[in-house]
């Protein structure tokens, strides 16, 4: 492979404080220093100061699963994307199809929080993708244009951003979105956001994959054109699998 991708690990509500501990020494043995800067962490809020110190002296990133739009303020049991900056973190996802479904959150909400991270800047890990049903009634394209033209009416062109197509009916399923699947959902975000922001802004953007990404199907997913990386559940708490998988992601 050619390229260099991108490879964030979410693990969702999993890993206690010395799990990650045990995990990041690992982990900073098996990569190189180049590799580190292709990765990014997403662990459970409460072990994110720990991370922070864990990782000062190497180029592992990491952030938090979830953010909130306000800076700060009466709003019991949100994070603040202040403290998320003040911890040195570099990224927040948002519209995770758990947050999305679980938590009932919507898309103008996640624009929001969109916003509020670009304003710190840090980077948006902007997740969108179709369910079994809605792909099965052949409104992929559909769905996919909604959450994108909601999700980003108050993007800012001056500042990061990273977009992840995950079909929620390939998220913690062992059902794989083929290569040709994943590709031409990419290649149709990337063209949307050709046609709303040109092709420059459209070019630079890290599109990733996610949706039971594991060291068996990485490195054809990540020979297609569009895909610039992966969000990784399952197989980013295991160190040996997550990296293999960044083995496979050029560098
Ligand atoms: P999975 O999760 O790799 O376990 O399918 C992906 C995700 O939810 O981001």
């Amino acid at each position: 492979m050619n390229k260099t991708l991108l490879v964030a690990g979410n693990w969702k509500m999993n890993k206690g404080l010395k799990e990650s501990e045990d995990f990041l020494s690992q982990l900073s043995k098996n990569v190189s220093e180049a590799q580190q800067k292709q990765v990014l962490l997403f662990p459970q809020s409460p072990l994110l100061y720990a991370m922070s110190l864990q990782l000062k002296n190497t180029k592992i990133r990491f952030g938090s699963q979830n953010v909130y739009h306000e800076e700060q303020g009466a709003y019991t049991g949100e994070i603040s994307p202040l403290l998320l900056k003040e911890l040195r973190a570099s990224a927040s996802l948002v519209g995770h199809s758990e947050r999305r479904e679980i938590f009932k959150e919507t898309d103008e909400e996640i624009a929001l929080k969109v916003r509020s991270l670009q304003n710190q800047n840090l980077i948006p890990i902007f997740c969108i993708g179709e369910s079994l049903e809605q792909r099965e009634a052949g409104n992929t394209f559909k769905i996919l244009e909604q959450q994108l033209k909601i999700g980003l009416q108050h993007l800012d062109l001056s500042k990061e951003i990273v977009i992840a197509y995950e079909p929620v009916w390939a998220i913690g399923t062992g059902k794989v979105a083929t290569p040709e699947i994943a590709q031409e959902a990419h290649a149709f975000i990337r063209s949307f956001l050709k046609e709303s922001w040109g092709a420059e802004f459209a070019d630079s953007i890290s599109l990733l994959y996610g949706g039971s990404v594991k060291p068996d199907n990485a490195k054809e997913l990540g020979a297609q054109e569009d895909i610039n990386g992966f969000l990784i559940g399952g197989a980013s708490l295991d160190v040996d699998s997550f990296t293999e998988i960044i083995s496979y992601c050029g560098a």
